[in-house]
């Protein structure tokens, strides 16, 4: 009896010790600053003389695992953050956002601190499709690059699209 009585617990003690194994991937904490290294686009965005400017994106982890993002965007003249709820779905590290409209992946790459924000949605009516690099610090990495391009290149993106934008600590309007 009492041998029975061990080896249920120990049974119990090896379920709780592999439900605590590691992270999970869907556990993963994305919250806190991203800084963007390089961004994609389904078009040609890169000509043009605005030169492209990219300042810290912001995530906060809600409970339930869904994500709030703020984006802040540079035009001349204008100063624009956005703000976007991720809706946590089924699959770990995919979400959905403007109700539906858009789907989010946050794309591991085999590089410390760096991912890949790949959204697929329709903007103003057409099909939209957009990544990007972002790192947990502002710095060049090269090997994160490297393994961006091939993201770029799988997704069927066009090399020639990528943008290395400007890192910029906040949005100034009256610094052109
Ligand atoms: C993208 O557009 C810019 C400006 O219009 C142009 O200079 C560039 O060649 C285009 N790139 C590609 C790959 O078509």
């Amino acid at each position: 009896m009492k041998s029975l009585l061990l080896t249920v617990l120990l049974l119990g003690l090896v379920a709780v010790l592999k439900a605590q194994e590691g992270p999970s991937d869907d556990q993963e904490d994305f919250s806190g600053i991203w800084y963007t290294k390089a961004t994609v686009c389904d078009r040609n965005l890169t000509g043009g003389n605005i030169p492209k400017r990219t300042f810290p994106m912001t995530v906060t982890a809600l409970e339930g695992g869904d994500l709030q993002v703020w984006i802040t965007y540079w035009v001349p003249g204008a100063c624009e953050v956005i703000f976007v709820h991720l809706e946590r779905t089924s699959e770990p590290r995919k979400y959905t956002a403007l109700n539906g409209k858009s789907t989010v992946y946050i794309q591991k790459i085999p590089v410390k601190g760096h991912y890949v924000f790949f959204c697929v949605g329709r903007r103003h009516r057409k099909p939209y499709c957009k990544a990007k690099l972002v790192g947990r610090d502002p710095e060049e990495n090269p090997e994160a690059m490297e393994e961006f391009k091939k993201f770029v290149k799988s997704k069927g993106f066009r090399e020639e699209y990528i943008i290395v934008p400007e890192q910029r600590d906040q949005c100034v309007l009256d610094d052109e």
